[in-house]
């Protein structure tokens, strides 16, 4: 693979999604860095323009298709994109209590989680292809192998995203643009830590951004870890379903409900006019 230029981040302003811009930042790059929260998208920023980086940060809520729409178009006629890294999401889920997700936390995980993938890479489809290079990676999950009982809208996004992942390989490939799905396990992050659960093979931002990076470096079409819960997700799908929900009944987990947060000022929605952090 050819040495990156510029990259585009979101979910840049914390957990796995900041630990992927630094990773990424160094002399000759430059990163377009996505998230909502002003002050640690800019120390993200800041980070990366330390070890040497050009850093492009937006103000940009996923969940709105035009203002992405323009903040990305802006940005990729700067220097294009050899690869996005669809990272912006949220989680929400149940108490072992609970019967049903509140309905409109289904509704924000599925603006964010699914229509915001949909945002973030669509713009970059077709200049992607015409350019006959680039690389596109999704941030899928173990949950978007197998339903999960504590957190069925988690699972419905990340199952989405892994389908759509599959989708666009087999179509955008054959015109020079690798598709890349990461299947993330346990990663210590802001998202994971609200979640009350063993966390079997939990890892640091940092690590998962290193096996994350490198597995895109070497162009894989699947990036999972930890394999081996990896390897034992798909092959619970092969066990009797029953069975399955058996043992996941068995497992204590709880999941905060995670309502859709205030949206932004409409000035700030642009993302490049207002951001105040590029360069
Ligand atoms: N951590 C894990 O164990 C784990 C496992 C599997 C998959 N994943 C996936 O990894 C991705 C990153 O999660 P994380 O654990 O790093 O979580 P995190 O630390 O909470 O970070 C989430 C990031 O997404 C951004 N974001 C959320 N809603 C947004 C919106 N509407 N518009 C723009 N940005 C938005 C947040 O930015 P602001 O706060 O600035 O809005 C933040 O930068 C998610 O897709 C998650 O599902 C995580």
């Amino acid at each position: 693979m050819t040495a990156r230029r510029s990259i585009l981040v979101t979910g840049a302003s914390s957990g796995i999604g900041r630990a992927l811009a630094l990773a990424h930042a160094a002399p000759g790059i430059r990163l377009a860095l996505i998230g909502r929260d002003a002050g640690r998208l800019a120390a993200v920023a800041a980070e990366a323009r330390e070890r040497g980086a050009r850093v492009d940060a937006g103000r940009v809520d996923v969940r709105d298709r035009i203002a992405m729409a323009a903040w990305i178009a802006a940005t990729d006629a700067e220097v294009p994109f050899d690869l996005v890294i669809a990272n912006a999401g949220i989680t929400t889920g149940l108490a072992p209590d609970q019967l049903m997700e509140a309905p409109e936390a289904v509704r924000a995980i599925i603006a964010t989680n699914l229509l915001g993938v949909l945002n973030t890479v669509e713009p970059l489809i077709a200049p992607m292809c015409e350019r006959g290079s680039g690389q596109i990676a999704l941030i899928g999950s173990l949950a978007g192998l197998h339903g999960l009982p504590y957190c069925p809208a988690y699972c419905i996004t990340k199952a989405g995203v892994h389908a759509y992942a599959e989708a666009l390989r087999g179509r955008l490939e054959r015109r020079g643009v690798i598709v890349s799905l990461v299947v993330a396990g346990f990663v210590k992050t802001p998202l994971n830590d609200s979640i009350t659960a063993m966390k079997p093979g939990e890892i640091s931002d940092a690590q998962a951004a290193a096996v994350i990076k490198r597995g895109l470096e070497k162009g894989r079409a699947v990036i999972p870890f930890p394999w081996f819960l990896y390897i034992l997700t798909v092959l619970g799908r092969l066990i009797p379903s029953r069975l399955y929900d058996r043992i996941m009944a068995g497992v204590d987990v709880t999941v905060p409900t995670t309502g859709e947060r205030a949206a932004l000022g409409g000035e700030d929605q642009t993302g490049r006019q207002t951001s105040g952090m590029k360069r």
